[in-house]
């Protein structure tokens, strides 16, 4: 490093800290009912990090929305993350990178095929949007649905009057069956696993403050703590999680350093970039500053009404129509795709979406027209977007350091070994995806894939035993009977699942379970087609 790069790092370092002694973004609106403290933040953030929280143990809020992806869910990517749209077909122009959720299951834990998905997991019909600053909004997901009023989820009764979107809105994906419920689930359901759950089972890495507060404690010990007594209740829940969310403010951008008056905190390229964004772009009139949105709602030309009626599904109102909250951008660059159905797959995507006016010109924002920007301009204005990253969220440092999550860990059932296929040449899929926690009340294991209709084994066993057997890769030892557990397949999708109670008693943790699913196919050479085996050790 020579002399002049030391000086810059110097300037860097130095503005660092002074525009962490100086926000350029206003106080966090707080309802009155809900003050944010210290221990409520904590028992909120247990619960958004908690993957308990969802009915097959899969997924927490947090999996959706993780900081270092600006607040939105990594998994955004394709794949997996896809929707079919307004088709119901995969692989056509109106599919949306959404956020893969939970498989459509029962309240035995059973699953079910359903549209597209089969027992796969459901993915949402929108793209995640941020978390973080989501608590400046008055009113909350992409069409505003959820409002500033808070009404108590299983009794209707208003909880909280004003200021309050964070509450309504976290009180929705716990009871979707898409996203974290099962069919029928409501928060009476949700309360009731909660308090039966020791907090953050699933999850490692906690960092100090967290991990002091849970401590060994039960949910009712923690909601003694902040509540003064130990009910669990749906409006409590949502009132920690909502607290927790409110300290998720990012506001040390570059940009922010740069609001604020501190000196070269933008290089000329950026600034031209803000220039752009302010002038011949016309960004800011929605995009507007400190939060980069006027929570207003715009229709900016990005999917047809049938698609997507955005606010206009909401109000009915015809002025709404296609009409989607404009977000704030802060953190942008972290988490593409962009646009509530993800479609644009960069930044330069979304500038030359813009630049061309928009491409679905119905009922379309009269402030949305072509821009002619040149080359340079879009460069620039790529670079400002990207200046708005707030470093702790790219590293996540407090407040937005966080635990690991039992699905980023490598302790999920493993798949292992070889499939028979059936005659029909493809083989049943083993679908494995709940964690073996001791003490659970359904660990289900399912199957897709096999000869609809047809009669099928799950072989469970303590013992492997891979060997060639009656025409197939025999996985597992069932060689007592009762590791042969019978079930029949689905008309449909040749879907099957089995739910298993798994022992209380800490004993039981490091046993070791081998699975596979084995099903009759009369045409294949020996009866029987068979999915790969699957591993699990109870933790
Ligand atoms: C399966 C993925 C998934 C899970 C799990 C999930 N979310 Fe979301 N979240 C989304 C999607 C998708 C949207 C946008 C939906 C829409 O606008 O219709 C969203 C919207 C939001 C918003 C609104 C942001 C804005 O700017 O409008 C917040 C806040 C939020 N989620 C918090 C949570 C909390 C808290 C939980 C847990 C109680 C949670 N989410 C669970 C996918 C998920
Ligand atoms: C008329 C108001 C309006 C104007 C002007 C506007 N935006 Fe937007 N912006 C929105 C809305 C609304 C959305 C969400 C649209 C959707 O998903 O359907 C959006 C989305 C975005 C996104 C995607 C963010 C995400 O999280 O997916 C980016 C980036 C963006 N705008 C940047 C810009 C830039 C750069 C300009 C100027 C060239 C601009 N916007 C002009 C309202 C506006």
């Amino acid at each position: 490093m020579n002399l002049s790069h030391a000086l810059i790092a110097t300037v860097l370092v130095t503005t660092g800290s002074a525009a962490t002694a100086q926000s350029s973004l206003p106080p966090v609106p707080t309802p009155a009912g809900n003050p944010t403290t210290f221990e409520k933040v904590q028992l909120g953030k247990a619960l958004y990090w908690d993957e308990q929280l969802s009915s097959s143990r899969t997924t927490a809020c947090a999996t959706c929305h993780i900081p270092s992806a600006g607040g939105c869910d990594p998994r955004s990517i394709g794949g997996n993350s896809l929707h079919p749209g307004l088709d119901g077909l995969l692989g056509t122009i109106d599919d949306v990178v959404g956020s893969p959720g939970v498989p459509n299951s029962d309240l035995d834990g059973s699953y079910w095929p359903v549209d597209v998905f089969g027992i796969g997991v459901q993915v949402t019909g929108r793209k995640a949007p941020s978390v973080i600053n989501a608590a400046y909004s008055p009113m909350l997901f992409w069409d505003g649905r959820a409002s500033n009023t808070f009404q108590d989820p299983l009794t209707g009764a208003t909880v909280l009057s004003d200021l309050a979107a964070l509450e309504s809105q976290a009180a929705g994906p716990p009871q979707s069956p898409a996203e974290m419920g099962h069919m029928g689930r409501d928060w009476s359901n949700i309360a009731a696993r909660m308090e039966t759950s020791k907090p953050l089972a699933m999850a490692s890495n906690l960092d100090a403050n967290l991990s002091a507060f849970v401590g060994n404690r039960s949910y009712p010990d923690l909601f003694e703590t902040v509540f003064g007594t130990n009910d669990v209740t749906p409006s409590r829940i949502l009132m920690a999680i909502a607290a927790y969310e409110r300290t998720l403010i990012s506001d040390r951008t570059p940009f922010d350093a740069f609001v604020v008056g501190v000196p070269n905190t933008m290089t000329p390229l950026e600034l031209d970039g803000y220039g752009v964004f302010g002038g011949s772009g016309r960004c800011h009139s929605c995009h507007t500053p400190p939060l980069l949105t006027d929570n207003q709602f715009h229709n900016v030309g990005v999917s047809t009404i049938a698609q997507d009626p955005g606010r206009g599904g909401i109000t009915g109102l015809a002025q709404d129509m296609g009409a989607f909250r404009t977000p704030g951008l802060r953190n942008v660059a972290l988490h593409p795709p962009y646009f509530h159905d993800g479609n644009a797959a960069t930044l330069m995507d979304v500038v030359e979406a813009y630049d061309r006016g928009g491409d679905v010109h119905e009922n379309l924002s009269p402030m949305i027209h072509p821009l002619n920007l040149t080359a340079y301009e879009k460069t620039a204005l790529v670079a400002f977007l990207e200046v708005l990253t707030d470093p702790r969220v790219v590293n996540e440092t407090a407040p937005f350091e966080r635990p690991t999550l039992y699905s980023e860990s490598n302790a999920r059932p493993q798949i292992y070994g070889q499939a028979t296929p059936g005659a029909g040449g493809s083989a049943p899929i083993c679908v494995a995806i709940e964690p073996p926690l001791h003490g659970t009340d359904s660990l289900t294991i399912a199957v897709h894939g096999g000869l609809p209709d047809a009669h099928g084994f799950l072989a469970l066993s303590r013992l492997e035993d891979v060997r060639t057997f009656a025409g197939i890769e025999l996985m597992v030892d069932i060689s007592t009977p009762h590791a042969l557990i019978p079930v029949r397949l689905h008309a449909v999708a040749g879907s099957a699942s089995y739910s298993m109670v798994l022992p209380e008693d800490i004993q039981s943790i490091g046993t070791q379970f081998f699975a596979q699913w084995l099903v009759r196919d009369p045409g294949s050479p020996g009866g029987l087609s068979a999915s790969q085996g699957m591993a699990f050790t109870i933790f």
